[in-house]
């Protein structure tokens, strides 16, 4: 019986205060062992570790898609397909799956990254009547009844399209080798981006595998420490998972855990802690971390217009739902940053968390 009075407590912490310490506190770094048990995009294949920790610039965040995305200050936002933490490099993918809508207005200035090889490509419109050979495919996603859109880095090949063809722009495309096209290009359509950051460089870290970071909070210098923790926090993944796999798995090792930690200092706090919350503790967390309505509706909202014309640097797709805005939709902007989201995405997110999903900024309750 003294055991059950044990363990109920610490399956309290375990199944309630780790994930809303997480959840209140995005921002840790995974490199910690319940960031990386708790991080639910991480889970989805992008490993996420320094400097990718809300360190300026390189902040990323996970939708509701378990999507990782990552948003640059000229350009918005953007899936992150993979990250070279050896490399320092990073690959980036639309979200809408139309990369050439997107390389348009493409730049990385205000960001920590540059691109490692550019290709110049030249983007063509050309009228549906202009006979093009059959194996040149245009760009369905900027192609429409009245005429079709093309991509090639052959400039040869692009000049030889005008008067027929006019040129919408020529961009440097960031890929991943140098190449030309002998035809028009699709590929384009649907590449990732390459781009590589040079500062932190946590290479000689990366390549002894061991953990990189600042070596103190002034300085933008880096040094590696050891990982004994990361091995640590590994077997102690493991323990845990063997631990869920079926309900009476987990009893057993959540009470042979707290036999053999009569000194887990947890534990003492976290009884105290059941007793004092009241039936429903869940909920009554949650509620305490996010904004109340009124706070929310106090912050101001902005209705597009025809152009779509957004606040601030705000990109053209709303990085909680990654829908692109349409014509007349509402938004809500954040004062505190001049972030902006659908409403009704972000009226659900602050309510959860008292934060900007994107620059994670801590909000105000205005009736405190
Ligand atoms: C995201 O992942 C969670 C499990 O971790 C799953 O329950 C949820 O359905 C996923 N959401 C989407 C949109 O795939
Ligand atoms: C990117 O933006 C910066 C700053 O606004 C500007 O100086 C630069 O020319 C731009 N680069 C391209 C390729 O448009
Ligand atoms: C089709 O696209 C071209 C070039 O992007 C544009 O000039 C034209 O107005 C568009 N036509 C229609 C019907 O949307
Ligand atoms: C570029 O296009 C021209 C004209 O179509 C063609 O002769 C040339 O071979 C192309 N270049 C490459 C590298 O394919
Ligand atoms: C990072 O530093 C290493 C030496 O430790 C150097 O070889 C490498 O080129 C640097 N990487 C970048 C991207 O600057």
């Amino acid at each position: 019986m003294t055991l059950s009075k044990q363990f109920f407590p610490l399956l309290f912490l375990f199944l309630f205060i780790f994930p809303l310490q997480h959840a209140t506190n995005p921002k840790t770094c995974s490199s910690s062992f319940w960031g990386s048990l708790l991080n639910k995009c991480e889970r989805f294949g992008v490993s996420i570790r320094f400097p990718f920790c809300g360190h300026a610039g390189f902040s990323l965040h996970c939708t509701n898609f378990n999507k990782t995305v990552i948003e640059l200050p000229m350009s918005g936002t953007f899936l992150v397909h993979r990250i070279n933490y050896l490399k320092q490099q990073i690959s980036l993918k639309d979200p809408q799956g139309c990369m050439v809508k997107r390389l348009l207005s493409f730049n990385t200035s205000g960001s920590p990254f540059s691109p490692r090889f550019n290709v110049y490509y030249t983007f063509l419109t050309c009228r549906k009547e202009v006979l093009m050979p059959s194996w040149y495919p245009p760009i369905h996603c900027l192609s429409n009844s009245t005429s079709s859109f093309f991509a090639t880095s052959n400039l040869t090949l692009a000049n030889s399209m005008l008067p027929s063809c006019q040129i919408v722009k020529r961009v440097a495309v960031p890929v991943n080798v140098p190449f030309e096209d002998n035809g028009f290009s699709t590929v384009i359509n649907v590449l990732d981006l390459l781009l590589e950051w040079s500062s932190p460089n946590c290479s000689g870290c990366e390549k002894h595998s061991l953990r990189c970071g600042f070596k103190n909070k002034a300085s933008l210098e880096v040094k590696c420490f050891d990982d004994e923790s990361g091995h640590l926090s590994a077997s102690l993944v493991l323990i845990i998972a063997l631990c869920t796999i079926g309900g009476f798995s987990i009893f057993v090792c959540i009470a042979m855990s707290v036999y053999h930690s009569e000194r887990f200092i947890f534990h003492r706090s976290a009884a105290v802690a059941t007793r004092a919350l009241p039936q429903q503790p869940r909920r009554v967390l949650v509620t305490t971390t996010g904004l109340d309505q009124s706070t929310i509706e106090s912050y101001k909202k902005v209705k597009l217009g025809e152009s779509r014309r957004l606040p601030g640097t705000n990109g053209i797709i709303c990085p909680i739902c990654l829908s692109e805005y349409a014509k007349t939709e509402t938004l809500r902007c954040i004062p505190e940053c001049d972030h902006c989201f659908h409403v009704e995405c972000i009226d659900v997110w602050l309510k959860i968390h008292g934060s900007c999903p994107i620059c994670r900024k801590t909000l105000m309750l205005s009736t405190l």
